[in-house]
């Protein structure tokens, strides 16, 4: 490669990596199944401990997106529900200064859309779009075996990040949701998976809808001097 087409691939990378934001309200365009081939073949490429590429993708259109939300919110409205979700994300009592980046994010995603931080009914309804996947056309959920340890965790989070990347680079836009976990018996139950799949990740995604205020948020980040040390 020369010095031309390392600064080009440095310039279109990073582009690519800056562009990426959460996406949470999509045109009503649909993503061909040959677009959503490409994606997960670019995908596969993530590396991997051993090589286990030990992600299962299940790539859900609207017909199974519209009867897994049914699902979901019937099992949520059942008066015996409990939430056990197939791993914890966030800690138990959040600590800083994770906390209050936790706390930000919330605040930042309701003014975006005008909801009231103490209006519960506005903040619930906006949850429950997660498992409409944000009337995205077509959704991703992403399972692993739940006898594999903790580093395949990782390869998980490697794919979803090459995943979210590639999405980008086809001029689509992603978000990706944890929320599903939280839900896992029912998704097992409407894609019929044996017990032994845990569901890591939802990945809603298509056109986005750019106008949408729910897609301008601020970016927040901190310097890399606050996260990393140089060791001599
Ligand atoms: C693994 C993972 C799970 C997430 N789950 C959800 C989710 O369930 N619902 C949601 O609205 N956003 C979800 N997000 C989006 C984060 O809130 C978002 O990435 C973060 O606020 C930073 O914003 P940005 O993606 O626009 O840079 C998730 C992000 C990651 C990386």
């Amino acid at each position: 490669m020369c010095a031309d087409d390392t600064t080009g691939a440095r310039r279109q990378f990073t582009d690519l990596v800056r562009r990426r934001r959460s996406v949470r309200a999509f045109l009503d365009t649909d993503v061909s199944r040959a677009q959503i081939e490409t994606i997960l073949d670019i995908a596969r490429h993530a590396p991997s401990g051993g090589n286990m590429q030990p992600w299962q993708v299940h790539v859900l259109g609207r017909q199974t997106i519209d009867e897994l939300r049914d699902a979901i919110r019937a099992a949520i409205a059942a008066p015996s529900h409990q939430e056990a979700g197939d791993y914890r994300y966030y800690p138990a009592k959040p600590f800083a200064p994770y906390g209050d980046r936790i706390r930000q994010a919330g605040h930042d995603l309701y003014e975006a859309l005008g909801i009231d931080r103490r209006d519960v009914a506005a903040r619930r309804e906006q949850k429950m779009k997660n498992f409409d996947f944000f009337g995205a056309p077509a959704g991703l959920l992403v399972t692993i075996d739940a006898r594999l340890e903790r580093g395949s965790w990782i390869d998980i989070g490697l794919f979803l990040n090459a995943l979210s990347l590639a999405i980008v680079s086809e001029g689509l836009g992603c978000c990706l949701q944890a929320s599903f976990s939280s839900h896992g018996d029912v998704v097992r139950k409407v894609l019929d998976l044996d017990a032994q799949k845990l569901v890591v990740c939802g990945v809603a995604f298509g056109h986005a809808d750019e106008d949408h205020p729910v897609n301008r948020q601020p970016l927040r980040r901190h310097d890399v001097a606050e996260f990393a040390r140089f060791h001599p």
